[in-house]
């Protein structure tokens, strides 16, 4: 069952995304993706309206095989018309609560601002998925926002704002950030990225 409904923001998202960080947002999903190894088998979630899977697409033009899981069906429908080059993708239109994905088949798992729309017992349940989805050795590039107590008020404040909004818009099922950490035991930590004075980062980790 679905967490949350995007389908009312999808027309604009890309646009307010925009008008609120300019191409920050974009900026640290395109910083993950120097990680994709040529012909992996990738699997993307929450992915919206697409824009990550075509820059993606744009940096490797073929040889990929690549799992687009996304709830929406206004994003998914967006996503579904990006120019993907010789890469093979699957739409997968469910939550990833609900797909099916096999164990260790995926060198590669990107999500690109979606573990922070998720409640606790609903993210504990996808990460643990996801880590089981990769193969050992395989990346999960994981972009999102990250506050800590020492984040400056201005992140706190805009973090608030953005959970009330899509808490309205999108029925999203959690009003704040939860720590990560303990989903990526078993995982080693190889590169961070961050952005907007660490209020947005890009965090590569491998799979023991
Ligand atoms: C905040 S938006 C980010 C979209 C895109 N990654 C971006 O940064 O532009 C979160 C996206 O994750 C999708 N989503 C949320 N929960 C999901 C779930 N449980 N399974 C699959 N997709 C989900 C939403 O439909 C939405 O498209």
């Amino acid at each position: 069952m679905a967490s949350n409904n995007f389908n009312a923001v999808a027309p604009v998202y890309d646009a307010l995304a925009g008008l609120v960080f300019g191409n920050t947002l974009q900026r640290a999903q395109r910083a993950a993706l120097p990680y994709v190894p040529a012909g992996a088998r990738v699997l993307m979630v929450g992915g919206g309206t697409g824009r990550l899977l075509a820059d993606l697409c744009r940096l490797n033009p073929a040889g990929l095989l690549i799992t687009y899981v996304e709830q929406s069906d206004k994003m998914m429908h967006r996503a579904q018309k990006r120019a993907v080059g010789n890469n093979e993708v699957a739409f997968m239109h469910t939550p990833i609560e609900d797909a099916a994905i096999a164990t260790e088949d995926f060198d590669v798992v990107i999500t690109p601002f979606i573990l922070d729309c998720l409640s606790e017992p609903v993210l504990g349940a996808v990460c643990t998925k996801l880590a089981k989805s990769l193969k050992p050795g395989g990346l999960w590039l994981h972009i999102d926002f990250s506050l800590s107590p020492l984040s400056p008020w201005w992140q706190h404040l805009l973090m608030k704002i953005m959970y009330a909004f899509f808490s309205i818009t999108a029925k999203i099922g959690t009003s704040r950030l939860f720590p990560l950490n303990a989903y990526f035991a078993g995982f080693t930590a190889v590169a961070a990225h961050n952005f907007m004075a660490g209020f947005i980062t890009t965090q590569i980790y491998r799979k023991d």
